[in-house]
C-alpha cells in the first residue's frame, strides 16, 4: 500500500502528488491553482523563477476565504531559492519575499534550487553578451541562511534541488538541519539509482520532478514512449519517491492524482524498470557546467534502451 502523505525526516508530512507549476502561465495559473484544490491537491511545487508566485498567492487567499475546509494549513507549499540569491543576505531577503508571494506566515517547504549561484543583485539571468555572469558563493552559506529562517519559525522544511551526493553529504555534515527532501529529475528513462539510494540511506525523501519527462521535448518523442501518465507516476510512488506533475487541463489533473486505487505488479515494476538509460532531460551543463559547484559531469554516459 503507498501512503497519501510521506512523513519527512524534520517531523512534517509532505503529500505524495503534487502541482508542478513550472510553465504554467500568469493569467492563467490561479484559475488552475482553483480547479486543483477542488479535485483534492494539496501540495504546490512552485519557485521564484518560475515568475508565477505572486498569482498562486492570491489564488491561495482566495480560495482559502471562501472555503469552509481548507485553510491554509491543509495545503504544503514548497518554493525555491534562485541561484542569483546565494549569499546570506540574498537568501533571507527571497524567503521574505516569498512570504509575501504568497500572503502566508511560512512556508512548508524552500529548496535551494541549484548547488552553484549566478552573480547576485540583477536579473534572474544576468549576462553579458550571451554570457551567464556567475557567484562562487558557497551553497553552505545558503543553507545556514534558511536554517535562520526555520529557527525563526518562517519555514517547516528545508531542502535541495539538482544537488549531487558529495554535496548533500556536505549539507549533512556541516550543516545543524538536515535536509529533508531532495528535488531531482526521474522518470522513465533517468531513474537515479544510486543518489536515491543515497538518500533513502540518510533519511532524505525525494521528489521526483518532469515525471512524465515534460513531454513534448524532442529527445522524449524520439524515443516514440506512448506510456499511460498514470503508469509512470504509480511507479515513482510504489517506489518511494514524492511526484509533482504538471498540468493545467482539468482532465489530466484529476488522472494525475488518481493513482491511490489501482497497483502495478512485480512484473509491472520489472518491465518499467529496464527502459532506464541515463537520459537526463533537464540538462543545463552546456551552459553552466564548468561551474565549481555544478552538479553532474559535463558528459554522461548513456545506457540500455
Ligand atoms: N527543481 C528543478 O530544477 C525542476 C526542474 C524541472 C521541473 N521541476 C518541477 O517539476 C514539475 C514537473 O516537471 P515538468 O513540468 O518539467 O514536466 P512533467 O510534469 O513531467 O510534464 C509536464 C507536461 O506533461 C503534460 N501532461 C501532464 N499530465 C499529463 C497526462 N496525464 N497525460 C499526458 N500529458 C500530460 C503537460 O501538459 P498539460 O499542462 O497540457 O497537461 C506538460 O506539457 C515542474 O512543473 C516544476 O514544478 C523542478
Amino acid at each position: 500500500m503507498v501512503e497519501k502523505e510521506v512523513t519527512l525526516n524534520s517531523g512534517h508530512k509532505m503529500p505524495v502528488v503534487g502541482l508542478g507549476t513550472w510553465q504554467s502561465s500568469p493569467g492563467e495559473i490561479g484559475q488552475v491553482i482553483k480547479t486543483a484544490l477542488d479535485i483534492g491537491y494539496r501540495h504546490f511545487d512552485c519557485a521564484q523563477v518560475y515568475g508565477n508566485e505572486a498569482e498562486i498567492g492570491e489564488a491561495l487567499e482566495e480560495y482559502f476565504k471562501a472555503s469552509s475546509t481548507v485553510k491554509r494549513e491543509n495545503v504544503f507549499i514548497t518554493s525555491k531559492i534562485w541561484n542569483t540569491f546565494h549569499s546570506f543576505e540574498k537568501c533571507s531577503e527571497a524567503v521574505e519575499e516569498t512570504l509575501k508571494r504568497f500572503r502566508t506566515s511560512y512556508l512548508d517547504l524552500v529548496l535551494i534550487h541549484w548547488p552553484h549561484g549566478f552573480q547576485e543583485g540583477g536579473e534572474l539571468f544576468p549576462k553579458v553578451g550571451d554570457e551567464i555572469q556567475y557567484s562562487d558563493v558557497d551553497y553552505l552559506e545558503t543553507w545556514k541562511a534558511l536554517e535562520k529562517k526555520v529557527d525563526e519559525g518562517k519555514i517547516r522544511s528545508i531542502g535541495l534541488s539538482n544537488f549531487n551526493k558529495d554535496q548533500i553529504q556536505r549539507i549533512i555534515d556541516e550543516g545543524k538541519i538536515r535536509p529533508a527532501v531532495l528535488q531531482i529529475e526521474v522518470n522513465l528513462y533517468f531513474h537515479q539509482i544510486v543518489l536515491r539510494d543515497f538518500c533513502e540511506a540518510n533519511r532524505v525523501a525525494i521528489t521526483a520532478y518532469s515525471p512524465l519527462g515534460s513531454p513534448g521535448r524532442p529527445e522524449w518523442m524520439k524515443k516514440g514512449v506512448d506510456t499511460p501518465a498514470q503508469i509512470v507516476l504509480r511507479w515513482d510512488i510504489q517506489k518511494g519517491l514524492a511526484v509533482i506533475p504538471k498540468s493545467t487541463n482539468e482532465t489530466r489533473l484529476r488522472e494525475n492524482l488518481e493513482i491511490f486505487d489501482f497497483e502495478l505488479q512485480e512484473d509491472d515494476m520489472a518491465q518499467l524498470n529496464q527502459f532506464d538509460c541515463n537520459l537526463r532531460l533537464i540538462n543545463i551543463a552546456d551552459r553552466d557546467g564548468h561551474h565549481k559547484y555544478f552538479p553532474w559531469p559535463k558528459k554522461e554516459v548513456r545506457s540500455g534502451s
